[in-house]
């Protein structure tokens, strides 16, 4: 079951130069589903439209158009009452909290309770105290946003679009403006409580390491459009877009292809995941065909904590056909891809018998 539907948005703006300079296409047709669960990630470059798009989601931007279905019902549909009464089935989490300052941490997390109506005092008390254990801060409850750090700052943010049970999340660059160590703590919450709450999570963010430690689901977009999207294994392992491709080689994802090494001898790339990456690939695959290799580069990561290993091996020897590799390497749950020579690698052969 889908959760979040978004068919073909399309959103212009009028060019701060006046009615004869062309307008923005900010978005241009964006179709994208979220399934029920997931935390689906939307990535891109700076103007790319990223905002724009999680913004459409619960009409704070009206898209020119297209439809956007939260569950069975269609948003841009609404009456604005009845838009405003559909909107707490959405909660969003901002870069910059946008805490009330006034308030403290228990009363901004009441806020939005407030404003939704239909609980009394003690029941809007009694699920501030549910939702600041949830996100650790029950001992902060009576500061001040002031008195706060950045993180903890975002557990309130979260706390508060929790508020009111929300079945989506959306986040916008929800730790663009932290430090990479809290980073990786709110990461965890949000993982954390996606899973208890059996949470939709739709977040965006400019950075790769955020979509590979949280997310099932990534969608590239560029100028407007979405250029490629998938499971996060699929697009991080093979990106087909270049924008992909940059995206993942300046976050040091991919492997630096580089040159073909001089001595001419054929290039392998070994991908293993999950218990294959904990295998000693190298070792048995030497033990079974007699391969030798000089390795050229490797990366080990996690991708939401799956293990990946990733390494380049210039081959030096086989007792068994070059074109029999692959099938061999896929044989130990693993995935084999010649890099250089990519498609005579029979004909290499005896290049390094
Ligand atoms: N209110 C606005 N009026 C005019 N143009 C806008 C407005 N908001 C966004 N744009 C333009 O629309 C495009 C997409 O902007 P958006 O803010 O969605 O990008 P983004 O991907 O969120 O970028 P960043 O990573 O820098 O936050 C950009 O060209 C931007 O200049
Ligand atoms: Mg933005």
């Amino acid at each position: 079951m889908s959760v979040i539907q978004l068919d073909s948005l399309t959103k212009r703006y009028a060019s701060p130069r006046g009615a004869s300079a062309p307008p923005t296409l900010a978005l241009d047709q964006v179709s994208l589903t979220v399934p029920a669960g997931e935390i689906f990630g939307v990535i891109g470059r700076s103007g790319a439209g990223k905002s724009t798009l999680i913004r459409s989601i619960n009409l704070l931007e009206r898209p020119d158009s297209g439809t956007v279905r939260v569950g069975d019902i269609d948003l841009t549909a609404l009456s604005a009452r009845e838009l405003q009464r559909q909107r707490q089935r959405i909660g969003m989490v901002f870069q910059h909290f946008n805490l009330l300052q006034s308030r403290t941490v228990a009363g901004n997390v009441r806020f939005p309770m407030e404003l939704a109506g239909g609980r009394s005092a003690a029941q809007m008390d009694a699920r501030v105290d549910e939702l600041l254990a949830l996100v650790g801060l029950s001992e902060q409850r009576d500061r001040h946003p002031a008195q706060l750090s950045g993180g903890q700052k975002q557990r309130v943010g979260i706390a508060r679009a929790l508020a009111n049970q929300p079945e989506v999340l959306l986040c916008d660059e929800a730790t663009s403006a932290l430090d990479p160590e809290t980073t990786e703590q709110i990461l965890t919450l949000l993982g954390d409580i996606s899973r208890r709450l059996r949470l939709t999570i739709l977040l965006i963010t400019h950075e790769m390491h955020v979509i590979h430690a949280l997310c099932d689901r990534v969608a590239v977009l560029e100028r407007g459009r979405i250029v490629e999207q998938g499971p996060v294994i699929d697009v991080f392992l093979h990106p087909r877009h270049t924008t992909t491709r940059a995206l993942l080689a300046n976050a040091g994802f991919l492997l630096d292809e580089g040159d073909a090494p001089d001595s001419g001898r054929p290039v392998l790339q070994l991908t293993a995941i999950g218990d294959a990456a904990r295998q000693p690939l190298l070792e048995t695959l030497r033990d079974s065909t007699g391969l030798r290799v000089n390795l050229l580069e490797g990366r080990l990561t996690r991708l939401k904590g799956i293990p990946v290993a990733r390494l380049r091996a210039e081959v030096l020897a086989t007792d068994v056909a070059l074109r029999e590799l692959p099938a061999r390497v896929a044989a130990l749950g693993a995935e084999a891809e010649w890099l250089s020579p990519p498609q005579d690698a029979p004909q290499r052969e005896e290049a390094c018998a």
